[in-house]
């Protein structure tokens, strides 16, 4: 038998964002989007929940040091923190801002720092809560 040894850890950022998609007329876009369209975008503050998987560490008796973990977050989310997603992101200029988007570029962020970090840890799970009552999870399968 084998466990997982996982650690979460929450995070929060404000940020806004706006739907529309260049290749639908505005008719369309308002169908499908609704008053998410608005050019003037609306904000949230977002809930982030990051889980880390690996193997505890016998010299510390941690899956990851917890200093770089929140180092990590603090880096990638200064990027998201008070921004308009569509416009200060050079990703959501290609791809709508939509929290699952979202969820999933700020895997890749994360991702990418913990690799640089020389942690034997990898990532396991990225949780966004856009509002209280609805989140989007993006996690290896
Ligand atoms: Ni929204």
């Amino acid at each position: 038998m084998s466990f997982k040894k996982l650690i979460t850890k929450k995070a929060e950022f404000s940020a806004s964002h706006r739907y529309w998609n260049p290749d639908w007329d505005e008719e369309k876009n308002r169908k499908i989007f609704g008053k998410n369209t608005s050019p003037l975008g609306h904000g949230h503050n977002f809930h982030l929940e990051v889980t880390v998987e690996g193997e505890i560490d016998n010299n510390t008796g941690m899956v990851i040091n917890l200093f770089d973990l929140k180092s990590i977050l603090a880096a990638v989310l200064e990027r998201y923190d008070h921004k308009y997603l569509n416009e200060d992101l050079e990703v959501f200029k290609k791809i709508i801002p939509t929290p699952e988007n979202i969820a999933k570029q700020l895997w890749n962020d994360i991702e990418k720092e913990l690799e640089n970090r020389d942690t034997e840890c990898s990532l396991y799970k990225v949780r966004l809560y856009e509002t209280p009552d609805l989140y989007v999870d993006y996690w290896k399968s």
